[in-house]
């Protein structure tokens, strides 16, 4: 039965409120960037719905027990509107967000042409590249400089420049851009020295979009990551993050085949029923599926969804369960497809006496349409935990991601819905609400409490 919805009672009391406009920094104005771009600027000129948004469409439950209100987050904490987003980042590629948008095809002619104005206004900075992390693509509209510190500079000089003239006092940067090759900290992203060295070094150890993040963090302006590949995860700009108490996140965003995942996979171990395989294959034709087809930017989404289903099923805890299943994950470039991608999952389940029994879903998904409103979110909530004073690593985020960076060495939670209330309960926390716990118990639970 639907709750009543009643209007919020007071606004994230303590937080600083969102004064003017909030400039949204990309690195890597592509298809999920330029979907965003079109999406906010066509649902301004009320041309679409913000579907897939928490943001703009979620109520959540404040209070537990008897008569609960439905507040929407939008009215229980201050958030910047989307139409007071200004957008500007970068790519190797000269096309504005425009060509860009027309290119990648997720929206049809008929919709961009309501927004091409506002599009083509947004011509990408020249980027920071470097071949030997995105092997696939060739910059042509880059960056030179004698060392990476120097590089770093020139994005530090961008977005002075780009707050400048907009008369921006706050910003958040995501980088929507390639998945570069898998890496793995080394010493030289050990300390904010080593790595700054290392700048001065030109190390080839440490990747452009490391270098977007320290320019990023260098600027007091919170960095959210939404590739797989490592970029501020590294303990040299978390620690930079913290000692400027500014806000990080990562990494990939959760959009299709492992959102999925993660909301079969809690049923299944909810229910007790066993495990033999999962077998993931998708196939895809834009960009993104032309970079992932190396096999180094590939090795970084494998490892990105590969640790979802280990942490929801606790093998240590259930090895008659799933202790012994077997995890693959593919992802085949089909150009004909375009951003129109198609998941398959086989699962290979068993039941009472190991009967085995199967599950089939076949996702026909579009990859942008999902990540835009996740894009958006993260863009609103980054801005929300910096005004909060909430620095360092943004854990409560981790519904957003693929394999979320966490604090402190600490594992982190892949079930979506656990990761809906760590989300929620950080809302009501900062409107100064108390937290969800075991809300409808049903009334015999509720007997033998009062008793
Ligand atoms: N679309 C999704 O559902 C989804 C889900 C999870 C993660 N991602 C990740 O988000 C990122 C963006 O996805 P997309 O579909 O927009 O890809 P895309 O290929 O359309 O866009 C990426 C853009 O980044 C640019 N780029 C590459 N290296 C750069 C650099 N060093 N500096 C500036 N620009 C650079 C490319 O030229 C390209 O325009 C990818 O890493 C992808 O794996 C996307």
């Amino acid at each position: 039965m639907n709750k009543p919805t009643t209007p919020p009672s007071k606004q994230s009391a303590g937080i600083a409120p969102p004064k003017g406009r909030l400039g949204v920094l990309i690195p890597g104005m592509g298809a999920v960037a330029t979907t965003l771009i079109a999406g906010v600027n066509l649902i301004a000129k009320g041309h679409g719905r913000p579907i897939g948004s928490l943001t703009q469409m979620q109520k959540i439950q404040i209070g537990n027990g008897g008569t609960p209100r439905y507040v929407a987050i939008k009215d229980l904490v201050h958030l910047a509107e989307p139409g007071d987003l200004v957008f500007g980042g970068w790519d190797i590629t000269p096309e504005n967000a425009y060509q860009t948008a027309c290119n990648a095809g997720v929206l049809g002619h008929d919709m961009l042409s309501n927004v091409r104005r506002e599009l083509e206004a947004i011509a990408p900075w020249r980027g920071v590249f470097d071949q030997a992390y995105v092997r696939n693509l060739k910059g042509t509209h880059v960056k030179t400089g004698a060392s990476k510190m120097d590089l770093a500079k020139a994005l530090m000089d961008d977005i002075k420049k780009f707050l400048a003239d907009n008369d921006l006092e706050r910003a958040v940067m995501l980088w929507c851009g390639s998945t570069e090759v898998y890496s793995e900290p080394g010493p030289v992203h050990q300390t904010l020295e080593s790595f700054e060295q290392g700048l001065r070094d030109s190390a080839p150890e440490i990747a452009p979009s490391m270098i977007y993040a320290y320019a990023s963090l260098m600027c007091g302006i919170p960095y959210a990551n939404g590739a797989p590949n490592l970029s501020v995860e590294i303990p040299a700009l978390i620690d930079l993050a913290n000692r400027k108490g500014i806000a990080v996140g990562g990494r990939d965003f959760k959009t299709g085949q492992t959102m999925m995942k993660t909301v079969v996979a809690p049923g299944l171990q909810a229910r007790m029923l066993g495990l033999e395989g999962w077998y993931s294959t998708n196939i895809i034709g834009n960009k993104d599926g032309e970079v992932l087809d190396d096999s180094g930017s590939f090795k970084a989404k494998e490892v990105s969804k590969g640790r979802v289903l280990d942490s929801i099923l606790q093998p240590d805890l259930y090895p008659e369960l799933y202790g012994d299943y077997h995890h693959k994950v593919r992802i085949d470039y089909y150009p004909p497809r375009g951003d129109a991608k198609e998941g398959w999952d086989n699962i290979d389940i068993q039941g009472w006496l190991g009967q085995s029994m199967q599950i089939k879903v076949n996702f026909l998904c579009r990859d942008s349409i999902l990540a835009a409103p996740i894009a958006l979110d993260l863009i609103l909530f980054m801005d929300l935990a910096q005004r909060a004073g909430l620095s360092g690593i943004q854990e409560w985020l981790s519904f957003y991601y693929k394999a979320p960076t966490m604090p402190d060495s600490q594992e982190p939670q892949h079930d979506l819905f656990v990761q809906h209330l760590m989300l929620t309960n950080m809302l009501r926390a900062l409107a100064e609400e108390e937290a969800l716990d075991q809300s409808d118990l049903g009334e015999n639970v509720e007997k033998l409490i009062v008793r």
